[in-house]
């Protein structure tokens, strides 16, 4: 039985807590952590565990922990978790730099911990589904991938998510990596990336509206599109796969105001063919739900198997945004 520590009581902690109660035959909450003691005690009632103010006072209680922290602060707590021997769960991106992300995956190494960051979109229902048709051969070659992520969040950007130090950069170093994560699980290496940004009204330092391409070895080549200044968002979260028969496209689209309404939101999720017939392939009410990410990380803790998101994978997607703003910037693309 695991027992786990939460730290960070912010807008995501409550998807991981709705997850986690779902493997109560195999983990329980110790405690929620978070400085500011409002947000912790808030959490803590809604779930019925303890609250504290310092993490580090309740390491001894626990051998895993979901770390949910602006990203500034991501390879600090990571590293003093894995040196106390936790197994670490750790939100996206990895960090925010790639020298902060390799000490982290030494620090994982030499404590022989599991460090698993937190992409979620692969592991979903849904998203396995997709990559299956689309990979699967029944609609010929796969040769496109198209992904756009539509985001309201002008009144959310508030504190570390308006500054680069804190964040990282803009919308493509903080978000669209839930594209780029599922686009690499399907398409494999990427042979060369690029990004052009813009600002479409969110009052952040970086971009907050971004366009990529990608070519992959395989031949595929990928598109995100991703804005965080939408007026309008009736469908969050698109990936369309362009094959040599149909085109397939998943939609996940919230029913109500996912920033307001966080992990009691509805959904509504399609996946559709359109080729020589159009075709329904699923529709389910899965939306932003962690429970498979969690058990994945659940069963690398207790085989030792490696994270199919480990600290690697996770560098690898900072690597591209990081070159891809390089050569973005060099060129007048943000
Ligand atoms: N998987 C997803 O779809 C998804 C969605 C949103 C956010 N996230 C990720 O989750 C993480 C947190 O994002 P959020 O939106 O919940 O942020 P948030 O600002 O809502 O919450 C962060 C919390 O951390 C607390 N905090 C800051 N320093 C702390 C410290 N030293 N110890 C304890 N608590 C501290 C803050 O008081 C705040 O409550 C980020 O990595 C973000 O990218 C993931």
């Amino acid at each position: 039985m695991h027992r786990i520590g939460i730290i960070g009581c912010g807008w995501i902690a409550p998807f991981h807590l709705a997850a986690l109660q779902k493997f109560a035959d195999r983990a329980s909450v110790a405690w929620v952590a978070d400085i500011d003691s409002i947000r912790a005690d808030a959490i803590a009632s809604r779930y019925s565990v303890r609250a504290i103010s310092d993490y580090r006072e309740g390491l001894d209680e626990v051998d895993c922990v979901h770390i949910l922290l602006p990203h500034h602060l991501h390879c600090q707590v990571t590293t003093v978790c894995l040196e106390a021997g936790k197994h670490v769960l750790l939100e996206k991106p990895i960090a925010t730099s790639l020298e902060d992300a390799d000490t982290m995956i030494a620090c994982a190494e030499r404590n022989a911990r599991t460090l698993m960051v937190g992409y979620p979109h692969r592991y979903r229902n849904c998203f396995q589904v997709f990559k299956e048709i689309v990979t699967g051969g029944s609609y010929g070659r796969l040769f496109m991938l198209d992904a756009m992520m539509d985001e309201c969040l002008k009144d959310y950007l508030t504190g570390w998510t308006r500054r680069k130090e804190t964040l990282g950069g803009g919308v493509f170093f903080s978000s669209s990596p839930h594209m780029l994560d599922v686009m690499l699980w399907i398409g494999g290496e990427v042979r060369c990336a690029s990004v052009v940004g813009t600002r479409g009204g969110c009052n952040i330092e970086g971009e907050d509206t971004a366009c990529s391409i990608l070519k992959f070895e395989s031949g595929v080549i990928g598109v995100t599109r991703h804005t965080w200044a939408s007026p309008a968002a009736p469908v969050w979260y698109t990936m369309e796969a362009v094959c040599e028969q149909a085109r397939v496209r998943l939609t996940t689209s919230p029913e109500g105001d996912l920033v307001r309404d966080g992990a009691e939101c509805a959904w509504t999720t399609r996946i559709e063919a359109h080729g020589e017939h159009d075709e329904l392939l699923l529709e389910s009410g899965e939306g932003l739900d962690l429970t498979a990410e969690v058990e994945h990380f659940f069963d690398c803790v207790d085989t030792g198997a490696c994270p199919q998101t480990d600290g690697p994978a996770a560098r690898k997607i900072i690597e591209l945004v990081l070159n891809a703003y390089a050569d973005a910037e060099r060129r007048g693309g943000l």
